[in-house]
């Protein structure tokens, strides 16, 4: 068994985009797993903006090695609304030029690539999910069995408790493909929702940032670099030149770097309808008051609390 066998693998499906890059970026430095896959999907960029960024990354990084798919530019209903370059900048990656890579995307899409992974690491493969939701609902349409042969899924996705970031309920990655979301959850498969309620309360700023610009890890320079443009975005939100952190929360908790402390498994829903509530992710938390209590035959864990602040253990594993 090689080195690489021995960790736990993990295919990430992302729309990278800057805090996509910084969950890359963790799951490259964490230890205990191996990134096996990339497939992209349009949400802060388009799907192939995503892999061309993802390529770029990788090989700053010297993973060449890792697949990457391009995959949905459309959601399941209706089309890609062109990103948020207000957020991402205009190429996701907050108008930074890192080298373009040298290789090109994988010959199959992202939903291909996740179904050969599955069968290549059957039982053992993680999915981190940290874009809209598409790919996943692609892959277990063209192989229902994928659920199966999948160890565990953690999403970034929705808002709980706390108010949404595209409506006053929806967030952006279930937003931008709440048809997508709902399928996913609704699969079977043992589902971790990292939703806004913990990412939001945490965050990196100038001195994390100060300290990325400063390590001689390249591809940390190119994420002080991107967070520029990600801080600017934010800076109404939090009143200081901050970001939260979305991606890299899902990766973190997949990666085990951080642990949940407060994650019932409970009944979610994703409303899926044209009214208001469109995209919002409905979850059941009614009983909590007293502590977590999990919901008999829930399949989907919402993450509320954590065990440490994700900004000083993410800054000292990338630096
Ligand atoms: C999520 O939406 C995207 O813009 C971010 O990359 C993150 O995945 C936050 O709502
Ligand atoms: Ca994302």
């Amino acid at each position: 068994m090689t080195a690489a066998a021995e960790k736990r693998p993990i295919y990430l499906d992302c729309d990278t985009g800057i805090d996509d890059s910084l969950a890359l970026a963790y799951l490259l430095a964490s230890p205990d797993v191996e990134l096996v896959g990339v497939g992209t999907v349009s949400g802060n960029t388009s799907a192939a903006q995503a892999a061309r960024n993802s390529l770029a990354l990788l090989e700053l990084a010297g993973r060449s090695d890792v697949p990457v798919a391009v995959g949905a530019h459309d959601p399941l209903r209706g089309r890609f609304d062109g990103g948020v370059p207000h957020i991402h900048g205009h190429n996701g990656i907050g108008g930074v030029e890192v080298p373009e890579a040298s290789r090109r995307p994988e010959e199959g899409t992202a939903a291909e690539l996740l179904l050969r992974l599955s069968r290549e690491y059957e039982g053992a493969l993680e999915v981190v999910a940290v874009g809209p939701q598409t790919n996943l609902a692609r892959a277990l349409a063209l192989d229902p069995a994928l659920a199966g042969r999948v160890a565990a899924v953690t999403a970034m996705g929705g808002a709980a408790l706390a108010p949404g970031n595209v409506t006053a309920v929806a967030e952006a990655n279930i937003w931008n493909d709440p048809e997508a979301a709902q399928i996913v959850i609704e699969a079977g498969w043992k589902v971790t929702l990292v939703p806004l309620d913990i990412t939001l309360e945490n965050t990196l700023d100038e001195g994390d940032r100060a300290r990325l610009l400063a390590s001689p890890v390249p591809l940390a320079r190119a994420l002080g670099q991107m967070l520029d443009h990600y801080f600017e975005f934010y800076l109404p939100l939090y009143g200081v030149r901050s970001c939260p952190l979305h991606d890299p929360m899902a990766a973190a908790v997949a990666a085990r770097g951080v642990v949940p402390t407060r994650a019932p498994a409970v009944a979610v829903e994703v409303d899926t309808t044209d009214g208001p509530g469109r995209g919002q992710t409905i979850a059941d938390l009614r009983g909590q008051r007293r502590g977590a209590l999990d919901q008999e035959g829930a399949t989907v864990r919402v993450v509320l609390e954590i065990d440490r602040p994700l900004g000083p253990h993410l800054v000292d594993l990338l630096v």
